[in-house]
């Protein structure tokens, strides 16, 4: 499926949008369109590190702002953390090291301490690795950043020390970002790590956005000329 693809990204970042409406569609509650999302999470996931072989994936799951929805609903997004997590995530992505992005101490004690127990168990896988964005936001990680780099008395500061201490340290930059649902925005993802990526919009619904849609993207991405300021001819 993936065999003629040229150009592969080294990092792709997903904004995964559209569970409700997904849901709304279907006459079902906003619930099940969580559900569906995560379980396609989890098939997309699968496709990235063990056809594509994609080293880094990062996902935005949930953000600061999605405090402001119905504890009901945030209950139940909590809830399916806790199933992705556990033993599953040991299961189901062998070589995968799990990086969390974002203050996860604020979800409820045991979900807490299973994100703990994966990070743990998982800390020393090379080969890939997922960098889960919960309770994150952009522009918090780079104050996070800011303030660790005060708490270690650095008086000057160039791009490589900003970026030591983000939560994506050592790694590279996002050279793919896709956000499913037709929303062209970035509601605060990665605005560092984003700096040169390209992006990628798709119309499908979170849940619906399956292999073909996936290589959809990659086929565009393809075909990208990514000049990062330069020119081509001299
Ligand atoms: C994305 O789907 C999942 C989270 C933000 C947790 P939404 O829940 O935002 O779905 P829509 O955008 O309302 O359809
Ligand atoms: C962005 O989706 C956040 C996540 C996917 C976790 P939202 O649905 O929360 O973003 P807005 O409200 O459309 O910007
Ligand atoms: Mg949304």
């Amino acid at each position: 499926m993936y065999k003629n693809l040229k150009k592969m990204p080294t990092h792709i970042a997903f904004i995964l949008d559209g569970n409700g409406r997904w849901a709304k569609e279907r006459g079902l509650p906003r619930s099940m369109g969580h559900k569906a999302g995560l379980d396609n999470l989890k098939k997309i996931l699968k496709e990235c590190f063990y056809k594509c072989d994609i080293p880094y994936v990062s996902i935005y799951a949930f953000s600061t702002e999605n405090w402001n929805r119905p504890q009901k609903e945030i209950d139940f997004i909590t809830g399916l953390a806790k199933n992705f997590f556990v033993d599953r995530f040991l299961k189901n992505f062998p070589g995968v090291r799990l990086n969390i992005m974002g203050d996860y101490t604020k979800f409820p004690s045991n979900v807490v301490k299973m994100a703990e127990d994966t990070i743990n168990a998982t800390k020393k896988n090379t080969k890939y690795v997922l960098n889960l964005g919960v309770n994150y936001s952009g522009q918090d990680e780079i104050v996070h950043a800011i303030n660790g780099i005060i708490a270690d008395g650095i008086q000057s500061v160039d791009r490589d020390t900003v970026e030591k201490y983000l939560y994506t340290a050592g790694q590279p930059p996002v050279d793919l970002l896709v956000r499913s649902s037709g929303e062209q925005r970035l509601s605060n993802f990665m605005l560092w790590q984003l700096a040169y990526a390209e992006f990628y919009f798709s119309n499908v619904m979170w849940p619906a956005y399956d292999k073909k849609e996936f290589l959809k993207s990659l086929i565009d991405y393809q075909n990208r000329d990514r000049r990062f300021g330069g020119i081509k001819e001299q």
